[in-house]
Formats: structure tokens, sequence, C-alpha cells
């Protein structure tokens, strides 16, 4: 019941980009349309072995989103009551799915309420942010592809740091005329491109400096073979929508730094550094406006025809961030970013010219800069 899924498919996107790869890891093909479908796995199969589950206890999560669809159709599965506890007034489009799988909602406000109200509930609170376990998204996307470097969004913190804990150790060196690309297949007219980086560059420390002048664009380099950056073969960039705490944290090396002002982009980005969230096993964190997140997530829709979420859009354009630095500098390799999920209620808000226009967001910045970067 709890065993891991089918895997789920990694889509080819165009980047204008020779000898760069870009594939987007295509999670809405998950039973419940999300990500969270593998956080709702984690959570229920760690909380039985605590022996916190038993048969008949009542399950209960405090949150707005797609978790509550995911924790349903597991709790279902499973023949356990579900009670989700959602910030605001009562919404029958956010209502609908969960209680289409046999779970109850309960709406609350103000939306902070949520966290006590389901405490206060008898039964197991899952608690997705406190108890973040760890998924089994970088064991399967490993086992599909080597990348040179992973781009997801961050909201518990589980998924960078099942992928900054998951990742293979970098292999033993090779001489240049060998791999300098490990996963991306040159086309016959295509000469392997050796990687740029000055070979006087010292190596890079394994863990972070405490204190780091704020160069976020300074470490995107492949690392040239023979050098050992961090010993692993591939790297991990969280992607970070406006007021989140976690590029500022990250950057400053605050674990618990906060800005206290709520993420507009569903699913990621947070007020403060939550504890899943692990800074030591994150490579680069790369902050992304939010009108950037809007016009990527509408670009993405358009390349593979799915109603996706913001955060799949914050996660292409800093992907395509990336990217463009990989060109810059004459490199290739294999870029993988996440679509979190997609979702028909996605086109009356991110998809939605009103909607970002209510919120000031002006997608047509951005579109320019997101069509020259992927030749679509
Ligand atoms: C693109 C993307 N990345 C990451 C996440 C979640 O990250 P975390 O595991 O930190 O909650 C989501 C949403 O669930 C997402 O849509």
């Amino acid at each position: 019941m709890l065993a891991a899924g089918e895997p789920t498919p990694l889509i080819d996107f165009p980047v204008a980009a020779p000898g760069i790869r870009l594939l987007v890891k295509d999670e809405s093909a998950q039973p419940t349309g999300s990500l969270r479908h593998r956080h709702a796995r984690a959570l229920f199969r760690q909380a039985i072995l605590d022996g916190l589950v038993t048969e008949g206890t009542t399950v209960v999560e405090a949150t707005g989103g797609n978790a509550a669809v995911a924790q349903a159709w597991f709790a279902r599965r499973l023949g356990l009551p579900y009670i989700v506890v959602m910030p605001g007034r009562r919404s029958e489009a956010r209502a609908r799915a969960v209680e289409a799988l046999g779970g109850e909602c309960r709406f609350v406000t103000p939306p902070l309420a949520i966290y006590d109200a389901a405490r206060a509930i008898e039964g197991h609170f899952l608690d997705q942010f406190g108890r973040a376990a760890r998924h089994d998204l970088a064991e399967e996307l490993f086992a599909q592809v080597q990348p040179d470097w992973v781009v997801t969004g961050a909201g518990t913190g589980a998924t960078s740091a099942t992928l900054g804990a998951s990742r293979p150790p970098q292999s033993p060196p090779q001489s240049p005329s060998q791999s300098p690309s490990r996963s991306t297949p040159q086309s016959p007219s295509q000469p392997p491109q050796p990687t740029t980086r000055p070979t006087t560059q010292p190596p890079q420390p394994t863990t972070r400096p405490t204190t780091r002048p704020i160069q976020p664009m300074t470490r995107l380099t492949s690392p040239p073979p023979g050098i050992p950056t961090h010993g692993v073969s591939c790297r991990v960039a969280v992607a970070d929508p406006e007021n989140s705490a976690y590029f500022p944290g990250w950057t400053l090396d605050v674990p618990d730094y906060a800005t206290g002002m709520p993420s507009r982009i569903e699913g990621i980005g947070r007020p403060r550094m939550e504890p899943g969230f692990r800074p030591d096993l994150v490579d680069l964190v790369i902050p992304v406006p939010d009108a950037a997140s809007v016009a990527a997530a509408r670009h993405l829709r358009e390349v593979t025809g799915r109603p996706v979420g913001g955060s799949s859009g914050t996660a292409l354009w800093a992907a395509l961030e990336l990217v463009e630095r990989m060109r810059a500098r004459g490199e290739s390799g294999l870029v993988v970013s996440l679509l979190g999920d997609a979702a028909e209620r996605h086109l009356a808000t991110i998809h939605h010219d009103e909607w970002a226009a209510e919120r000031g967001l002006d997608a047509e910045r951005y579109t320019g800069e997101l069509r020259r970067r992927t030749g679509v």
C-alpha cells in the first residue's frame, strides 16, 4: 500500500543552448496530481512505523494545498478517518477533492490558527512541516538519469533535503578527453564541449563558509574533471519566490531567518526557515521574482499542455538561469527541473490575466527572456 509508485516521466524541454539538456520531471503524473503524493506516502509510512497511526486512528493535517488531497487518498486506502484544517472561509473548490476521497475539511480563520486547531483534534496530527520526512523522489530520479543540477522549490524542505542527501558520490576523475559531460548525449555534428572553468580555481569547500559575500551566481560551473568540489555528482538548486526566508536565510547562513511574510506561490516559499530545510545539503538558492514564476508557468503550459501551478514556473525560471550561465561559460550538461503539479484550478489564478494584474504581477516583462532562452 505504501510502496513507491511508477516513476514519473521526464519531459525534454527546449533550450537555446547547444550541448545542454533540460528535463522536466512531471509530478502531475502522480495518482493525486502532485509531488505532495510522495510527502504523504512518507508521512504515513513514518507515522505507522513509529506506532503513532494504527487501525482506526483519525489522521489530521493543517494545510490548504495539494497535501490534503494526497493525504486523503492514502487515508482512504488505509481505511483511516481523515480531517484537514484549511485556512480561511469555506471554499467549495478546495474542499471538493478532499471530500470526494472521504476526507473532512474544516475551515478556520485567521489562517495561522490552523495549526492549533489541528492539534486540538483527537487523532494523529501528521504535521508536514514539523515532521517533514524525506521521500522517494531522489532515489527514483537518480535511477532514471544522472543530472549535473536538479532544481526544486522548497516548502517543507523535504524535497531539497532528500535530493541533497541521496545524490550519488562523484565518480573517479576522468581526463577531459574521456567525458567532460556525464549525461548529455552529444549529437554527431556537435563536438563534445570541454568545460571552460579555469583549472587554477581552487577546490571549493564541501560545506558553505559561514561568512560569504553575496555572490549568488559565482558557483554555477560544472566541476572540472579531476577537481572534487562537493564530492557529489549532482548539485541541488532551490528556486525561491519573493517574501520567502530561504534565499536570505541560506545566503546569510542564518538558520532561523524569518521574513514573516507569506509567499504568493502556492506550495513553496515560507515566512521562516522550516526545520525540514537543510541548508547544508543545498548548493545554491536562486531568488525568483513572482512575475517570472507566472510567466514561466504559462510558458511551461504552452510547451507541455499541462495547467501547471506557480511553483513549477519558479523552478523552471531558475533552471533556465542555470542553463544560461552554463551556456555563457561554454559548458555542457544536464539540468532537471521539477514540475510540482497541474490542475484545472490553476487556470483561474496563475494562468489568468486578471488574477495576475490584481497582484501587480507583470508576466509580460519576462516573456521575451523566456522565448530567447528556450527558442519557443
Ligand atoms: C516545484 C516544487 N518544488 C518543491 C515543492 C515542495 O517542496 P518541499 O518538499 O520543500 O515541501 C513543490 C510543492 O510541493 C513544488 O511544486
